[in-house]
């Protein structure tokens, strides 16, 4: 068994049982070698950009004069076919040609002969290849993009309809101080904001061109890289061809944005499941996004979002198998970044796919307000408050009022009452000076309304922010 070390121009007249790349071999490879080899199997979902290569690099051909403009005419038409076959479902994917750009070019042979032989020129499917991932995972990108911006407008959403719902604000999960629900929401709005601009700028720095570098050196024939850059939406050609062919960091980028995205997504995930719990009650959500369980009729399960929460494993597993693929990888091209595929389009169907769920989510619930604002004002959510006040209306020090404060919960918590309730008496005890006045920062309310500072819980704060947010996704 041999194994071809690089491509060699496709012979025009290959078959099936004589590979592409077959003129120095005399005999088929094992059953084995072609199926460690083949790939068509999953870089099949690159034919669309195989496609829009192939039609930029032939009208250069031939605006160049490299191949004349009969002869890229009848290629177009035979792309143009194979095109259609693709969106009939009627195209032919065939092992015995590999992979997605040897599919290509075979059909094309069967299509329109030995003039198809000619689109080859100046190109190896290391480029190719380079170029159509390239192209693949900037749609990605603009995709998540797109589905980012989706997931913050049903988060803006509910955030507008709640941004005075008390609710609880957490450190450790233990109650802390009272916040809005829509002020919870939108820390997630800013969440996906930071994820979308970088998969913006992963977008914006992987938005060259490799095609032209040919199998790694680049080529003798006149070819016009900056025309082919330009047909297909970059900025500019890639500026060596060693790099070219051998670079897949643009991937690794876009899955370390996929990774980011995907915890963000798991702690609002985790944020559902515990709000959902009958313990916490704090959403509802209805048939929609639930599940019922086979033998407990009572149960209301949120699947979606524990599968959201669990996913992140897939993204970041893709992440760490690509980075493994590259690492210590010398250059130029090597087979072993074949296996660039199968993990970054799973990263992103796990991605895609969860953030559509979590858009479908998000806009599904309905917070239990009476519940979230009881349990707002529960634990002492205020005591910091109290602290204020005496800092604020008696200038105490700071630790001082933080001391004093821990006195009037420990009497409040033997006494079973919440601080709002404890009598003056109960606190005069601890501070003469301390006046009827100082209810008026107990109520959690309160409390959320006076946390004024930019960024704060109080419902103007979030309303600007939510305001904002409207003006920037417009
Ligand atoms: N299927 C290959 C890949 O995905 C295409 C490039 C093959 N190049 C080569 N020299 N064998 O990487």
């Amino acid at each position: 068994m041999s194994i071809p070390s690089d491509e060699d121009p496709p012979s025009p007249t290959a078959g099936a049982g004589q590979n592409m790349w077959g003129g120095r071999f005399s005999a088929k490879p094992a059953d084995l070698m072609q199926a460690i080899n083949v790939s068509i199997g999953f870089d099949r979902r690159l034919a669309a950009q195989d496609l829009a290569g192939s039609r930029a690099h032939a009208a250069m051909l031939s605006s160049q004069g490299v191949i004349s403009s009969a002869d890229a005419e009848e290629i177009q038409r035979g792309l143009e076919a194979i095109e259609g076959e693709m969106a009939a479902g009627a195209f032919p994917f065939r092992d015995e040609y590999e992979d997605i750009h040897m599919n290509v070019e075979a059909r094309l042979a069967e299509l329109i002969g030995p003039t198809s032989g000619r689109l080859h020129t100046a190109r190896s499917r290391n480029d190719q290849v380079a170029l159509d991932f390239r192209l693949w995972v900037r749609e990605a990108c603009d995709r998540t993009v797109d589905q980012l911006v989706a997931l913050q407008s049903a988060l803006l959403a509910q955030a507008e309809a709640h941004a005075a719902t008390l609710m609880p604000g957490f450190t450790h999960l233990q109650p802390a101080q009272p916040v809005t629900f829509g002020h919870h929401l939108m820390a997630y709005v800013e969440m996906f904001g930071r994820d979308a601009a970088r998969f913006r700028d992963a977008r914006a720095r992987m938005n060259e061109s490799p095609l032209g570098a040919a199998a790694l050196a680049g080529s003798p024939f006149p070819i016009d890289r900056h025309a082919v850059a330009a047909a297909l939406g970059f900025d500019r050609p890639t500026a060596n061809s060693l790099d070219s062919v051998s670079s897949r960091d643009f991937a690794l980028e876009a899955l370390s944005a996929a990774t980011i995205a995907a915890t963000h997504l798991s702690r609002l995930a985790e944020e559902i499941v515990i709000w959902m719990t009958p313990q916490f009650g704090f959403i509802n959500l209805t048939d929609a996004f639930t599940t019922g369980s086979s033998i407990m009729p009572q149960k209301r399960n949120p699947d979606a979002a524990e599968l959201t929460r669990a996913k992140v494993g897939r993204v970041l597993g893709s992440f760490t198998t690509l980075a493994m693929v590259m690492k210590g990888l010398p250059l130029a091209y090597s087979k072993d970044m074949q296996e660039d595929k199968v993990p970054t389009f799973e990263a992103f169907d796990a991605l895609q796919l969860c953030l559509a769920a979590m858009a479908g989510m998000v806009a599904d619930l309905t917070p239990n307000t009476a519940r979230m604002a009881a349990a707002a004002g529960a634990g002492f959510s205020t005591a910091t408050d109290l602290a204020d006040w005496l800092v604020r209306n008696l200038n105490l020090p700071f630790r001082q009022a933080h001391h004093v404060t821990g006195a009037a919960v420990k009497r409040a918590e033997t006494l079973g009452v919440g601080l709002e309730d404890l009598p003056l008496s109960e606190l005069q005890a601890l501070d003469s000076r301390i006046t009827e006045g100082v209810y008026e920062v107990l109520a959690p309310s309160a409390s959320v309304a006076s946390r004024m500072s930019y960024g704060g819980t109080a419902p103007d704060q979030v309303r600007a922010q939510i305001a904002r947010w409207k003006e920037l996704l417009r």
